[in-house]
């Protein structure tokens, strides 16, 4: 077996090999995406879109994420799982964060945290680090800030807002994160900061440069058929291949192909015999007992 990637592990691989980064919700999800080679499974709170069918990621509780989280870890052996902090998880205090991010540890098992934000983040980032928790940083189109940004828009595409970020990757970095994932900015711009930081940088939307990429699980297998972002590849179109699979089950149920001979349990044929026996003169003493009437 091979052995369990951990925060340190991600942090050696800059400017290495690419780090392969994948969402997961559950333990079937994890199961594939750690067989697969996954070196970071993300719980993200995208599950509130991905998996709980809500319109954005806002409704996420803590709650969730460790019942998420904690089915994920059941199922990856290897790589290195990373539990998102909600909205609001993260955003009162640093006293608050310590705990959220304790909890989605201790009860999730979650091998490090993920939160959204710049340089106000970094009092709760440290207080999170200084409780022996790995974190990863999220810059960029950060989804929790939807209504703040008005929209789900590409970030930093002038010089004055590039510069914001890039500072921002700096503090991060210069705080202790272990990788920071780049989303929704210009792919020259995430060059930049992959070149300027010295924690690795992992993109979604973000362009080629970045030392790894992370897509949500369901994107690259095709299973949902909404809208899908223009960085999104679909390696797979499961969703199609499943509504096949289901439609061919319902017509032999309609058929009575299914269950055949080999797919039901089956009596040893004496005590099938006596088993006919008994029904058959059941069956006459009821006629019988009609009879009577
Ligand atoms: O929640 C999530 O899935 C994420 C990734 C898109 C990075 O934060």
């Amino acid at each position: 077996m091979t052995a369990k990637i951990t925060a340190p592990g991600i942090v050696a691989r800059k400017g290495g090999d690419k780090i392969r980064m994948v969402t997961a919700y559950d333990a079937p999800s994890a199961r594939i995406a750690d067989r697969a080679g996954a070196d970071i499974i993300l719980v993200g709170d995208s599950v509130g879109n991905v998996v709980l069918g809500r319109g954005d990621t806002l409704s996420v509780t803590v709650d969730d994420m460790v019942h998420h989280t904690a089915a994920v870890m059941t199922a990856a052996p290897t790589a290195l799982v990373v539990g998102d902090m909600p909205w609001l998880s993260y955003h009162t205090s640093v006293e608050e964060a310590v705990h959220n991010a304790g909890r989605i540890v201790r009860l999730g098992g979650a091998g490090a945290v993920k939160l959204e934000g710049g340089r106000k983040r970094i009092p709760m980032i440290r207080g999170i680090l200084d409780a022996e928790i790995p974190v990863m940083g999220h810059l960029g189109l950060t989804p929790q800030s939807v209504n703040a940004m008005g929209g789900y828009k590409v970030q930093g595409r002038t010089a004055a807002l590039a510069h914001e970020l890039i500072s921002d990757a700096v503090a991060l970095a210069d705080a202790g994160v272990f990788s920071i994932v780049l989303e929704g900015v210009p792919d020259v711009l995430a060059e930049h900061i992959t070149r300027e930081v010295l924690v690795p940088t992992i993109g979604i939307g973000a362009g080629p440069a970045c030392d790894g990429q992370v897509l949500v699980f369901h994107d690259v297998l095709g299973l949902h058929d909404g809208h899908l972002a223009k960085f999104v590849r679909q390696y797979a179109h499961l969703a199609d291949t499943a509504t096949a699979a289901l439609q061919a089950f319902f017509a032999d149920i309609q058929s009575g192909a299914f269950p055949s001979e080999d797919e039901s349990y089956h009596m040893p044929a004496e005590s099938a015999q006596i088993l006919k026996d008994f029904t058959a003169s059941a069956d006459h003493l009821m006629a019988d007992e009609m009879m009577e009437r």
